[in-house]
């Protein structure tokens, strides 16, 4: 099976996760895409979604299922999303699409968290994919330096040649080399460093099950 294929797998299992009746938080990235197009079938089941970026938003409405502001609704059943890596405790790296502060918003205020991705997501410890971490521009040296002092090489992302722009008008910075032994403390260091707006290891809002596309199907990790 191809990787888009594993991820087509996942995407439909997905839905066996959706609450009818209740809204659904959806994530973004190549996964979810193929998770919004399955549920597009289950859409006059569900009143709508709560959407993590303009790019899933736009997915969402054009396959007609409605879009709610995070402000307008309550705790949500459930945060369908994908990841750079996730670890046996369901630990992740998320944000290299980019959208992972309005990621973190929504599945903080899910009851849970269903990853979908397929095997290659699979670590045993975080750190290979560089950590993404969205900044305020004007703190984004001293923050390289503080990453620089653990170990880790900062890089801005770009594109199309100029700094890329989140859908909150920040900068990300793409953290190498670093070695997380233990997420949860590291999640909470980085968000004490003034100019850092969210950082892509979400292990306070970790997930509670992993929906795995491998070649045998699909494999669920609790
Ligand atoms: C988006 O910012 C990310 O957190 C994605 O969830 C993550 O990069 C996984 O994306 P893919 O499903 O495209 O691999």
């Amino acid at each position: 099976m191809t990787q888009d294929e594993l991820k087509a797998l996942v995407g439909q299992a997905a839905l066996k996760h959706v609450v009818p009746g209740e809204i659904v938080g959806v994530g973004t990235g190549s996964t979810v895409n193929k998770f919004i197009d399955a549920l597009a079938a289950m859409k006059d089941r569900i009143p709508g979604a709560v959407s993590s970026s303009v790019a899933s938003t736009e997915r969402l409405r054009a396959l007609g299922i409605p879009v709610f502001d995070a402000n307008e609704v309550g705790e949500l059943a459930v945060y369908i999303d994908g990841a750079d890596e996730i670890d046996p405790r369901g630990h992740m790296i998320k944000g290299g699409g980019a959208a992972l502060t309005r990621e973190k918003i929504v599945a903080a205020q899910s009851r849970r968290f269903v990853c979908i991705a397929d095997e290659s997501k699979l670590v045993q410890a975080l750190g290979a994919f560089p950590v993404p971490v969205e900044v305020i521009p004007m703190a984004a040296a001293r923050i390289t330096r503080l990453f620089a002092a653990k170990g880790g090489q900062a890089r801005l992302r770009i594109k199309d040649g100029a700094p890329l722009v989140t859908d909150n008008g920040q900068h990300i910075l793409d953290v190498a080399g670093l070695r997380i032994a233990d997420p949860l403390a590291f999640e909470s260091e980085v968000n004490q460093w003034p100019g850092v707006v969210t950082v892509g290891v979400f292990a306070h809002q970790k997930a509670a099950v992993c929906l795995l596309g491998t070649a045998a199907g699909v494999r669920q990790l609790d």
